[in-house]
């Protein structure tokens, strides 16, 4: 059975001087999602936006906005998240002190709760938080920064990952952020994972629409390689 594929342009590559109309772009050019990068200069070293630029760009689309928290304390704020309308909130498990606390919080507010691997973290991290979240994401860069190259050991995490979830007769979307590009993503949906965060391949091409159709072409066709 196919499943679909989700591309999920990341912002953090946009031109920030003109978010409104890069956001409106990509959702015209066929987003499934919009990822929006939200980093605090301490658990990565890089600062980014917060709540108000959520909500700015929930003004401008009807897209799902999918909400990469990059911040340490990430209990502290997603309320914030939520209201300033979030609509998938994900937070790492390197990061969250009290993990399922802030999963239970996310879905309390009548969002999507999903965590957060980076590139050397285990799977098993997972092991009591995979049945309460309705996706994981694998970083395949360690985050901090738009335009890095995919760490190639993330396919067998996403692979492993894959066949935990089906064992577990559950279902999660598995979610893989970092140098996804017309090079990686066939091999990325082969490996099992069904929604592509790009940031540089999206906002760095001349035709955005082109390239989302190309992106999940290439999905498509490595998922079915993806046989369980
Ligand atoms: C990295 C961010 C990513 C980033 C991906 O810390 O979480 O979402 O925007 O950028 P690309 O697709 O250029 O690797
Ligand atoms: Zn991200």
């Amino acid at each position: 059975m196919s499943q679909k594929m989700y591309i999920a342009p990341s912002i953090l590559s946009a031109n920030f001087s003109r978010l409104g109309e890069e956001i409106r772009a990509v959702d015209a050019a066929g987003a499934d999602i919009i990822h929006i990068d939200v980093m605090d200069g301490h658990f990565v070293p890089n600062i980014t936006i917060g709540p108000l630029v959520v909500q700015a760009a929930r003004a401008v689309t009807a897209k799902v906005l999918d909400v990469h928290l990059m911040i340490t304390d990430a209990d502290r704020y997603v309320d914030a998240f939520a209201a300033a309308g979030a609509d998938w909130i994900t937070v790492h498990v390197e990061a969250c002190s009290h993990l399922q606390r802030t999963v239970s919080r996310i879905r309390e507010l009548g969002k999507r709760p999903g965590v957060v691997l980076n590139p050397a973290t285990s799977l098993a991290t997972l092991d009591y938080i995979l049945a309460e979240v309705d996706l994981v994401m694998l970083m395949s860069v360690n985050p901090g920064f738009g335009g890095q190259g995919f760490i190639p050991s993330t396919l067998t995490k996403i692979k492993e990952l894959r066949c935990r979830i089906a064992a577990q007769k559950l279902h999660v979307d598995i979610e893989v952020d970092g140098g996804v590009s017309v090079k990686t993503i066939a091999d990325i949906a082969a490996a099992g994972a069904n929604i592509f965060v790009a940031g540089s391949a999206v906002y760095g091409s001349q035709e955005y629409r082109e390239t989302i159709v190309t992106l999940r072409k290439l999905a498509e066709v490595g998922s079915i390689r993806n046989c369980q």
